[in-house]
């Protein structure tokens, strides 16, 4: 019987520490009027002293194992979507892996930036529906604040961090994962980087100083191609779930701008009512802002079973992503594993 990948639990984590825009007005010549008129972020969430990409991904993979009432035993692997991993080695999800106990599970970082979540679930939801695998923990965590220069206002008003984990399972109903897309341009990777910190550029007390392992970036190429790049995904995905845009009930795209995120709507040709934005609060959180944004959307909106989702992100590489899902009866998915692991 061929198997589907459906979300049975869910979870996000944001650091306590608030950046709002009056707060960058002391640090670079910007204003608060000017960051909401051309982004929408009024503050994002910045890690503390001991927070890390790790630390913020462990509180929302537990609070997606707790909502699925799995135990970390029982994943069969962990993918973690992330630009800013603890370190270069060991992966984040190889100590994500033994930190959650999670003792049968295979671990790899996965980097697609702020595709990252989708690109995941992608991965995942083939490794489900081929059999390979029952039960995949898929987290993105990003603290982007520690590759942000606070010198430069064309990028340090745009980022925060975060993490935000899903738990996908297989499930014989005719739920779960409908389609994905994947897309990538490698020619414009000059649009968003960090040029220093890996082999082509080791890190040395010059690199630090000019700021090259911070990130740098041209926002007007990436707005004109996320828009167009995103809309055109939306629709490949719709194609190939064999849907219409009106059987779209929630769109979950990533949080980069407001602007970005109303041309995208546009573009797509969806209406607003149905796009999920928290953008003002988080500002960007890279890989971790399409699954934080679908964590808080089902925390505030209700959800029924057989809704259809549509997730889309663009981000450096560069890269793109669309899913569609239909939302599984989550309670059935975990009744009937209990029976089984019981039996
Ligand atoms: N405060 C005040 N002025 C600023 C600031 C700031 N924080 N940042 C830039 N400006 C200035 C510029 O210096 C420029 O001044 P100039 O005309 O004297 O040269 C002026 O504002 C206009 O700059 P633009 O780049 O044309 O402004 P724009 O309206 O395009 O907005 C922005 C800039 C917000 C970066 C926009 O291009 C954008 O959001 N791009 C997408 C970038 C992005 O999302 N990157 C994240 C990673 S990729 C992803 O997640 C999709």
């Amino acid at each position: 019987m061929r198997m589907n990948a459906a979300i049975t639990g869910w979870g996000w984590h944001s650091p306590d520490r608030i950046l709002n825009n009056k707060d960058l007005e002391k640090l670079v010549d910007t204003d608060d009027a000017w960051i909401r008129s051309r982004t929408g972020i009024r503050e994002r969430r910045i890690a503390g002293p001991g927070d890390t990409t790790g630390s913020m991904c462990l509180h929302a993979a537990r609070t997606a194992l707790d909502r699925a009432n799995l135990p970390a035993n029982d994943l069969d692997l962990v993918i973690c979507a992330t630009t800013t991993p603890d370190h270069l080695l060991p992966a984040t999800a190889c100590l994500l892996q033994q930190r959650l106990g999670a003792r049968h599970a295979g671990a790899f970082d996965l980097n697609a930036a702020c595709s990252g979540f989708i690109y995941g679930v992608t991965v995942a939801s083939q490794f489900i529906q081929t059999g390979t695998y029952r039960r995949i923990l898929i987290v993105s965590g990003e603290t982007l604040s520690r590759f942000t220069n606070y010198h430069d206002r064309n990028t340090c008003v745009l980022f925060g961090d975060g993490a935000a984990a899903v738990i996908l399972e297989a499930t014989p109903q005719k739920a779960g994962v409908l389609s994905t897309v994947l897309g990538s341009r490698g020619d414009v990777e000059g649009y968003l980087s960090i040029e220093a910190g890996g082999s082509a550029q080791p890190a040395t007390a010059d690199t630090v100083a000019t700021g090259a392992h911070l990130v740098r970036m041209r926002g007007n190429e990436i707005f004109k191609m996320a828009v167009r790049c995103m809309a055109v995904a939306a629709h490949e995905a719709l194609d190939q779930a064999g849907l219409t845009l009106d059987d779209i009930d929630h769109v979950i795209p990533h949080q980069a701008n407001s602007r970005i995120i109303t041309a995208t709507q546009q573009a797509i040709g969806v209406p607003p009512s149905k796009v999920y934005v928290n953008v003002e609060k988080h500002g960007n959180t890279g890989a971790s802002s399409v699954p934080i944004a679908l964590g808080e959307m089902l925390e505030n909106q209700p959800i029924r079973v057989g809704d259809n989702l549509l997730m889309v992100a663009f981000g450096g590489g560069m890269t793109w992503a669309a899913a569609v899902l239909r939302w599984a009866d989550v309670a059935a998915i975990r009744r009937e594993r209990s029976l089984k692991l019981s039996a």
